[in-house]
């Protein structure tokens, strides 16, 4: 990492957590111990890498700062929810999170869940509310619409239920892209989505070509993360390392082996690369979060 992606990395990650920061309700707030698991799950140490494309796709078109953070904390909320649900007993069962207990172990399983639920709604009333966004009401509707069907039964709510019907199956490739592509792709999609669209009048060419860059690096970061499950180790990951294999999950691992999985994450990442290569520079913090989500340890 060059210390100028360094730079931009640390502020913007900052940006998002001041933002998080804002939308939630204090813990001091009725319901009490809901808002405290709100804030629990999504104020504890992740890495905001899909807030880290929503702030470097509005970079590479010129889009400031201020008009991203009210998407960027709508990506990250919808993350934060989808991984409390995702450790519950009756999904992965993993108590471990962010190097923390699970929001379920922290709480309980009943609050887990509201937590999830509300953490899950609050994006839709940032991006139709945020007076910072300068978005008008097309536009907005047009985001809101793109993070609802990212996070439904046709995008990653879709893809959980894949995982879990999948559980101890053997998936062929094929099925297990599918099953890759909305579990995870479908929000990492929508983060770059969120990001074009954040620009005035963004030509719909360069969506698409952004989409395409984005489906690449979407696939790419599950298989790196279940690269990581077996790779990793507890503490550096601060989730339980080893869960797939222990809930025979399918995986690309499993399917491939590792060093073929690290080839297809390495020739996704190439792909996406070259999409973007019209870009010029204003596109390179978007290529080295893009190198980051491939590259990274945990
Ligand atoms: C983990 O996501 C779950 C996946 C969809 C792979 P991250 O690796 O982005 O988790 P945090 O937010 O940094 O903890
Ligand atoms: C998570 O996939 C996908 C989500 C939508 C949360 P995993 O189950 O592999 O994520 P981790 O490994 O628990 O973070
Ligand atoms: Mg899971
Ligand atoms: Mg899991
Ligand atoms: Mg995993």
């Amino acid at each position: 990492m060059n210390n100028v992606f360094k730079d931009f990395v640390r502020d913007r990650q900052a940006r998002v957590e001041t933002t998080l920061e804002h939308w939630l309700p204090s813990s001091k707030t009725l319901p009490h111990r809901l808002h405290e698991a709100m804030r629990y799950a999504s104020l504890n140490g992740g890495k905001y890498i899909r807030p880290l494309l929503v702030y470097a796709t509005g970079h590479a078109l010129g889009v400031t700062s201020e008009q991203l953070d009210g998407p960027a904390a709508s990506v990250e909320f919808i993350h934060a929810y989808s991984l409390v649900h995702d450790d519950l007993p009756s999904m992965d069962n993993d108590d471990l999170r962010r190097g923390k207990p699970s929001c379920h172990k922290a709480f309980d399983e009943a609050t887990a869940l509201l937590a999830g639920d509300a953490l899950q709604s609050l994006p839709f009333y940032i991006l139709s509310h945020d007076p910072k966004m300068q978005a008008d009401a097309t536009r907005r509707l047009r985001m809101v619409e793109t993070l609802a069907l990212a996070c439904g039964s046709r995008g990653m709510a879709g893809g959980q239920a894949i995982d879990l019907a999948s559980v101890g199956k053997e998936l062929n490739l094929a099925e297990l892209e599918n099953m890759h592509i909305h579990k995870t792709g479908a929000l990492i999609r929508a983060s770059v989505k969120l990001g074009a669209l954040s620009q005035n009048n963004c030509d719909e060419e360069i969506i698409n070509t952004l989409d395409h860059f984005a489906k690449c690096v979407g696939l790419a970061f599950q298989i790196k993360d279940d690269i990581l499950d077996v790779e990793g180790d507890t503490e550096t990951l601060g989730k339980p390392q080893g869960s797939d294999i222990a809930q025979n999950k399918p995986t690309y691992p499993a399917l491939l082996g590792i060093r073929e999985s690290g080839k297809m994450a390495n020739e996704l990442l190439t792909d996406a690369l070259e999409t973007i290569s019209g870009l010029d520079e204003n596109a390179d913090p978007l290529r080295q979060t893009a190198e980051l989500m491939v590259n990274r340890t945990y």
